[in-house]
């Protein structure tokens, strides 16, 4: 057998999303020959930057912006074509050279149709205990592909009898559910299919057989990078079920959904905030009191904000897709620690460290978990039994006094307060984890990278 060296490196959310991804990726793509979208779908996003103009990307790998990529939404993603399409126009309108050429589907990935999105509305509805989704239709259209009467994108090319048949498998079991509440929703699939026959032939020369098209890269060592989306804690099987996304968003969920396999793996990425966040309901253990109620934040001045409001308020903690005022509190070592597990990681990347000092100033204090009081008892893991326990564990901190500056310019480990350092170190020696790259400020480039650390 051939062997050929592992070339792919994963890049992972580790809390519950919204950590940064995309700028380690970004700095990934730079030297990158391949860039794979792995999971989930239009409930994801991150921010690109071209030639200074910003747009924020759901489904496009945001490798795209480097024109020697070759970009792939894989088989793990479901995907709103009218979302996407959106996506590649107004890449097109920035002047990103040759995105349809350079942008591949796998024929493999399912569509979310639009009753997908009503369906995801309705479920949370019924649910004593709503998990608080995006509304993206994304569970309803994981659970056609697990139910094995999801449409994938090579249905799309086939003839409108072949189609309608697929689309009305497809609805005819929703359209009982949505019957017997009393409304018609769904478009009937005369109508659905000559909207998505006429996707198909607008995304016709994109969509490719691609385990082929990855088993090009792979054999001649090619760079691969995979862009995770959500987080470890979001994961449907390592993470707080119910309040999870409905896909395996940890490393491996994503070399599946990125046609890889683990000899592919070279190197693994895990993507924190110096501080945590969270929407969505679900356990938080560090979680810090602020002014929301209901996805909305209430009243307050500035004299009365938490600590939680402070957090949110540094680090513009509103949702990137739902604009839902984020839920914060300070991070957490135990679920880091605990992460190891699912995620294999290699390295950390902790951005906002500039932000947490700030905080730390506004605050009087920063604090990081090192240690749970769960049931009376110290533990060092995350537990997974709290719907049981009808707790959530208490947080044992660790303290540092005041913040820190760091100007967005800074690049070098050594020229960080020591501070500053001091809370890298501390997090390195919790975890065990090294923290190779640290963000100190919003743009894309605004990374330190401890190129020592290999
Ligand atoms: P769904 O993925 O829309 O089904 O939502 C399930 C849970 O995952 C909800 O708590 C969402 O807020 C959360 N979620 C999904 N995608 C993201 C993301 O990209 N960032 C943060 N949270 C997310």
């Amino acid at each position: 057998m051939v062997k050929y060296e592992p070339n792919a490196t994963a890049i992972i959310g580790g809390a519950w999303g919204d950590e940064g991804k995309g700028k380690v990726a970004s700095r990934k793509a730079k030297e990158a020959d391949l860039v794979i979208r792995a999971t989930g779908g239009a409930n994801a996003g991150h921010t690109v930057v071209f030639e200074g103009k910003k747009l924020a990307l759901h489904l496009v790998p945001g490798g795209i912006v480097y024109p020697q990529t070759t970009c792939l939404i894989g088989q793990g993603v479901v995907i709103d074509l009218n979302v996407l399409l959106k996506e590649i126009k107004q890449l097109e309108g920035l002047g990103i050279p040759r995105v349809r050429e350079r942008l591949k589907i796998s024929g493999r990935a399912h569509v979310v149709f639009p009753f997908h999105k009503d369906l995801d509305e309705l479920y949370e509805i019924m649910k004593d205990n709503p998990v608080g989704t995006t509304k993206k239709g994304i569970g309803p259209a994981y659970a056609d592909k697990d139910n094995r009467i999801g449409i994938r994108m090579y249905d799309l090319l086939l003839n409108l009898d072949e189609l309608e048949k697929k689309i009305e498998q497809e609805t005819r079991i929703h359209n009982i559910l949505f019957m017997n509440i009393g409304i018609s929703y769904i478009k009937s699939s005369s109508e659905l299919v000559h909207e998505f026959h006429s996707f198909g032939i607008v995304f016709k020369d994109m969509i490719v057989n691609a385990d082929h098209l990855v088993d090009e890269f792979t054999r001649k060592e090619k760079n691969i990078v995979v862009e995770g989306a959500q987080a470890y804690r979001l994961d449907k099987d390592f993470g707080d079920y119910p309040n999870v996304t409905s896909s395996n968003c940890v490393t491996d969920g994503a070399l599946i959904g990125a046609h890889l396999n683990h000899k592919d793996l070279k190197e693994t990425i895990v993507v924190l905030k110096a501080y945590f966040s969270r929407v969505g309901n679900g356990p938080f253990p560090t979680e810090q009191p602020a002014h929301i109620q209901d996805d909305k934040v209430t009243e307050y001045s500035d004299e009365e904000a938490y600590n939680g409001d402070i957090i949110r308020k540094y680090g513009h903690e509103f949702g990137a897709t739902t604009k839902r005022p984020r839920r914060t509190g300070w991070f957490d070592c135990v679920l880091v620690r605990s992460s190891k597990r699912a995620l294999g990681p290699d390295f950390l990347c902790i951005n906002h460290l500039d932000t947490l000092g700030k905080i730390g100033k506004d605050v009087g204090f920063i604090q990081l978990c090192v240690a749970y009081d769960y049931q009376g008892v110290r533990i060092d893991y995350y537990p997974d039994d709290m719907e049981l326990t009808h707790e959530v564990p208490k947080p044992i901190y660790h303290w540092f006094r005041g913040g820190w500056d760091i100007p967005s310019s800074l690049r070098n480990y050594e020229d960080l307060p020591e501070q500053a350092k001091k809370y890298i170190e501390t997090i390195e020696i919790q975890t065990g984890i090294p923290v190779k790259y640290i963000g100190v400020g919003p743009d894309n480039e605004d990374l330190i990278v401890r190129e020592d650390i290999e």
